[in-house]
């Protein structure tokens, strides 16, 4: 069958790989109370970018929102993935592809680490074993990584990964406080950067 003309819900996703300090999968139902500790360990940094951070969401909330992105994983929507420490089986960060384009086979990479695990290299080795994820199992032929232009712990990440600054979209979005922001665009593409 033409993988371009396949419906979604038919692409094979693993649900679950590694790194060499991670495990990193797909979400599953009962995963809403570790989120909820992490987050509310780390709203003080998430705050600031993440606009569902501002108010922490309760333990109820986190299982909603974790419910809603299985179903989404099922239907081959979005791909949230949950990174674990292996040793310690913690939960130190989220990231995931979304805004997916089977078509184009197009996902934009998404990312947040607990504070206690911040400024170790993790982000950075999930967002590689993520990358190479996408390429092997899903024949990605674009990503992305989109930050305010402000973030630039965000931007480090996407830069000391190797993707490639593409432009700056101005007055892109809102912030966390309602004000305009601009959007950087990182990209990795089948043909030039593998
Ligand atoms: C963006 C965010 C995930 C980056 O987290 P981070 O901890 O800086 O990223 P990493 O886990 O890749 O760690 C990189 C840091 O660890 C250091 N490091 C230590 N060991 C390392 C290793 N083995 N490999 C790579 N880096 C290592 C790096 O030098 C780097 O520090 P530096 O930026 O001060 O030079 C984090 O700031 C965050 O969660 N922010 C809030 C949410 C957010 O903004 N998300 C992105 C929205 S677009």
């Amino acid at each position: 069958m033409n993988i371009h003309s396949i419906d979604p819900i038919l692409i094979p996703v693993p649900e679950s790989f590694e790194s060499s300090r991670l495990q990193i999968r797909s979400v599953v139902w009962g995963d809403g109370a570790a989120v909820h500790e992490a987050v509310q360990e780390s709203a003080a940094e998430l705050r600031h970018w993440m606009p569902w951070a501002r108010q922490v969401p309760s333990v109820e909330e986190s299982e909603v929102s974790i419910r809603r992105s299985r179903l989404q994983f099922l239907e081959r929507s979005d791909i949230r993935l949950l990174l674990f420490h292996k040793k310690t089986g913690q939960l130190i960060g989220s990231s995931g592809l979304h805004r997916i384009d089977w078509r184009v086979r197009k996902f934009e990479i998404g990312y947040w680490v607990r504070t206690s695990y911040a400024g170790q290299g993790y982000i950075t080795e999930a967002v590689n074993a993520i990358t190479e994820f996408a390429i092997q199992e899903l024949q990605a032929n674009r990503l992305e990584i989109r930050c305010d232009s402000r973030n630039t712990r965000s931007a480090r990440v996407a830069e000391r990964t190797g993707f490639t600054l593409e432009g700056i979209l101005r007055n892109d979005k809102t912030d966390v406080q309602g004000n305009l922001r601009d959007t950087m665009v990182y990209s990795k593409v089948r043909g030039a950067e593998y």
